[in-house]
C-alpha cells in the first residue's frame, strides 16, 4: 500500500470543475484536505473556484462556518494548467465529461503524470469501473468514488471496487470519504452501481403503473408520498431530474444487466422523451410548469358517504381486522353477515393479488366488490382499487367512506398489489438481488439508499416493515398475474421468507 490517506498533509487532485468536481473540490478543501484541481477549460477552472468561495462564504454568513476555517479552506486550493500539476498527488479523482472515450484518454494521462503507487477514482455514474480501469496501465489501483449531486449536500459517496481493484484502494477511498464529511459506503462493480439501481424500482416500476392505466401519475404520486412516506412522487421527481436523464439512465443498467427484466423501462418513457416533454426544464413534464412553479392538477371532487352497509371479507384476518375498525370510525353501518347483505358495499383487502381475482376466489358480487391495500397501513392515506366490473355508486360509497376521517384515499383501477404493496416489494426485491449478487452488504444497501435517494427507509427495512412473507407473495402474485420475469422473487428474499429469517441475516 503507498497511500495512507489519513495522514495530514494529504495531497489528491480533481480532474474536471464541472457540477461535481468543484463540489468535491469544495468537500476535500472544507474537510481539511489539500486539493489541486484541473480542468481543460480554464474559464471553468476559475469559475469553480469562485463558486467555492461564494458557497463557503455563505456558510459563513449563516453561521454554519468560522471564516478562518472558509479562508483555510479557500487556502488548500490549488488550480492547475495541466496534469502534470497532478505528478505528486496521492489519490486523483476523475470529475470530467461522461464519456467513455474521454475518460480512457483522461486516465491515460492521469496515469502518465502520477506515482506507481497513487490511486486513480472516477465519479463516472453510468460506466463500468472496471471498463475504464482495463484502459489503464495499473488497473489494480483504479476505483470508483462516485458522489451525488449536489456534493456538499449528499452525504453519501459510493467506494466502487472494480474486478480488478485492489482492496487498499477502496479502503483508502472509504478514509478519504470520512475525511469529505462523506459517509461512504463499499460495493462492487455494477451497471448503476447500487443507489442508482434501486432508484429504477421506484421509477420504472411507477411508470409501468401508469402505462397500464392503474391510476393517474398525480394519484400515484400523491400515493407514495402520503401512503408510503416518500418526500417526493416519482413523476414529481422524473420531471425534477428530466427525462432526458433518467430514462436513458434506466434503459443504460437495462442492457449492461443483459436486458434483465426487473429493470425493463417503460416505452411510455421513450416516447415521451423523444416527445420532449422532459420535465421542469421544458415547462412540461408529467405536470405543467409556469414560470417554474408546479400547476397542480385539479383536485378531484370527493363524494360523500351514502351510508350503505359495509361487508369486510375476512380472507385476510389482519387486513379484516384492520379495515374494520377504520370503516367503524369513518361511521360504517357494518354488516357482519358470514356473506354480504343484498345491498352491501364489499371490501377485500388482498396480498399480491387482484381485486378480481379476489372477488372470483371469494365468491363475492364483483359488481359490489372494492379493494383497499390494510399492508402499509390505514392510518395513512389510503388506495382503494375498483375491478373491471364494479359499479360507481359502490366506488363512490367506497370513496367517500374512507375520506370520512380525512386521512385521505385514492381510486385506482384493478392491479396485482395496488400500488405500495408493489412499489415497495419491487424496491425490496432489487435489493435482496443486490444482496445475493454480493454487490453491498445489507446494511449498506439501507443505508446508501437511504443518504442517497432519500427514502424513508432502505429497500430491505421496507421488506421487514411489509414482513418477509408478504414480499414473497406479492412478487409471486405479480408474476402469476402478467407471467412476467420481471416480478421474479430474488432467491435472497424467496429463501429467507420461506425460512423465517431476517432479509438482513447473512449466510455462513
Ligand atoms: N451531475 C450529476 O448529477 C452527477 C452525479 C454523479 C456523478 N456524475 C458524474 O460526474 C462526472 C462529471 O459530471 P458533471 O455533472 O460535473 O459534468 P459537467 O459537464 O458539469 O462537468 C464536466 C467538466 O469536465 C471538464 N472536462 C471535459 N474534458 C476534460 C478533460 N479532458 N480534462 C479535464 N476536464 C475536462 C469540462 O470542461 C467540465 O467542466 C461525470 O462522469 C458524471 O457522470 C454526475
Amino acid at each position: 500500500m503507498a497511500v495512507d490517506a489519513s495522514k495530514e498533509d494529504l495531497l489528491i487532485g480533481v480532474c474536471g470543475a464541472g457540477a461535481m468536481g468543484r463540489g468535491i473540490v469544495q468537500v476535500a478543501a472544507a474537510g481539511g484536505v489539500n486539493v489541486r484541481v484541473f480542468d481543460i477549460d480554464q474559464d471553468q477552472l476559475q469559475d469553480a473556484v469562485n463558486f467555492i468561495d461564494n458557497m463557503l462564504g455563505r456558510a459563513v454568513e449563516k453561521g454554519r462556518m468560522e471564516e478562518d476555517a472558509h479562508k483555510a479552506a479557500m487556502g488548500r486550493i490549488e488550480m492547475v494548467d495541466s496534469m502534470a500539476g497532478f505528478g505528486d498527488c496521492e489519490i486523483v479523482i476523475e470529475a470530467a465529461t461522461e464519456n467513455l472515450e474521454i475518460k480512457k484518454k483522461i486516465f491515460a494521462e492521469i496515469e502518465s503524470n502520477v506515482a506507481d503507487g497513487a490511486i486513480i477514482a472516477t465519479n463516472t455514474s453510468s460506466l463500468s469501473v472496471t471498463t475504464i480501469a482495463s484502459a489503464c496501465e495499473k488497473p489494480e489501483r483504479i476505483a470508483g468514488f462516485h458522489f451525488f449531486n449536489p456534493v456538499p449536500l449528499m452525504r453519501l459517496v459510493e467506494v466502487i471496487d472494480g474486478v480488478l481493484t485492489e482492496p487498499w484502494v477502496g479502503d483508502q477511498l472509504m478514509t478519504l470519504g470520512a475525511r469529505m464529511t462523506r459517509e461512504p459506503v463499499r460495493l462492487k462493480d455494477a451497471p448503476g452501481f447500487l443507489v442508482n439501481q434501486v432508484g429504477r424500482g421506484y421509477n420504472v416500476e411507477t411508470q409501468h403503473l401508469q402505462a397500464e392505466c392503474v391510476g393517474e401519475f398525480a394519484d400515484l404520486d400523491r400515493i407514495l408520498r402520503e401512503g408510503a412516506g416518500f418526500r417526493m412522487g416519482p413523476f414529481e421527481l422524473m420531471d425534477l431530474t428530466g427525462l432526458d436523464v433518467t430514462h436513458p439512465a434506466s434503459e443504460l443498467i437495462y442492457r449492461q444487466f443483459f436486458d434483465e427484466p426487473r429493470y425493463r423501462p417503460s416505452s411510455v418513457m421513450q416516447s415521451r422523451m423523444e416527445a420532449g416533454i422532459l420535465g421542469r426544464k421544458t415547462g412540461r413534464g408529467y405536470y405543467r410548469y409556469e414560470e417554474g412553479k408546479k400547476v397542480e392538477p385539479e383536485a378531484k371532487p370527493v363524494p360523500d358517504y351514502d351510508g350503505r352497509a359495509v361487508w369486510v371479507s375476512k380472507a385476510e384476518p389482519d387486513g379484516h381486522a384492520a379495515l374494520s375498525e377504520v370503516v367503524a370510525n369513518c361511521g360504517a353501518q357494518i354488516d357482519n353477515g358470514d356473506a354480504p347483505g343484498a345491498d352491501s358495499l364489499i371490501l377485500v383487502t388482498p396480498v399480491g393479488q387482484e381485486v378480481t381475482q379476489a372477488a372470483v376466489e371469494q365468491g363475492l358480487d364483483a359488481t359490489r366488490t372494492l379493494g383497499v391495500d390494510y399492508l402499509v397501513g390505514l392510518g395513512s392515506h389510503r388506495t382503494i382499487a375498483t375491478n373491471p366490473a364494479t359499479k360507481a355508486e359502490y366506488r363512490d360509497s367506497a370513496l367517500g367512506l374512507l375520506n370520512a376521517d380525512d386521512v385521505g384515499a385514492t381510486v385506482v383501477r384493478d392491479c396485482p398489489a395496488f400500488v405500495c404493496q408493489r412499489v415497495l416489494s419491487t424496491i425490496c426485491n432489487i435489493g435482496c438481488q443486490i444482496a445475493q449478487l454480493g454487490t453491498a452488504e445489507p446494511e449498506d444497501i439501507d443505508k446508501a439508499v437511504v443518504l442517497g435517494l432519500n427514502y424513508p427507509s432502505g429497500p430491505l427495512t421496507f421488506g421487514e416493515t411489509l414482513g418477509p412473507k408478504n414480499v414473497l407473495r406479492i412478487l409471486e402474485g405479480l408474476y402469476a398475474s402478467y407471467g412476467d420475469p420481471r416480478y421474479r422473487p430474488s432467491p435472497w428474499l424467496r429463501r429467507r421468507a420461506m425460512l423465517g429469517l431476517s432479509l438482513f441475516d447473512t449466510e455462513i
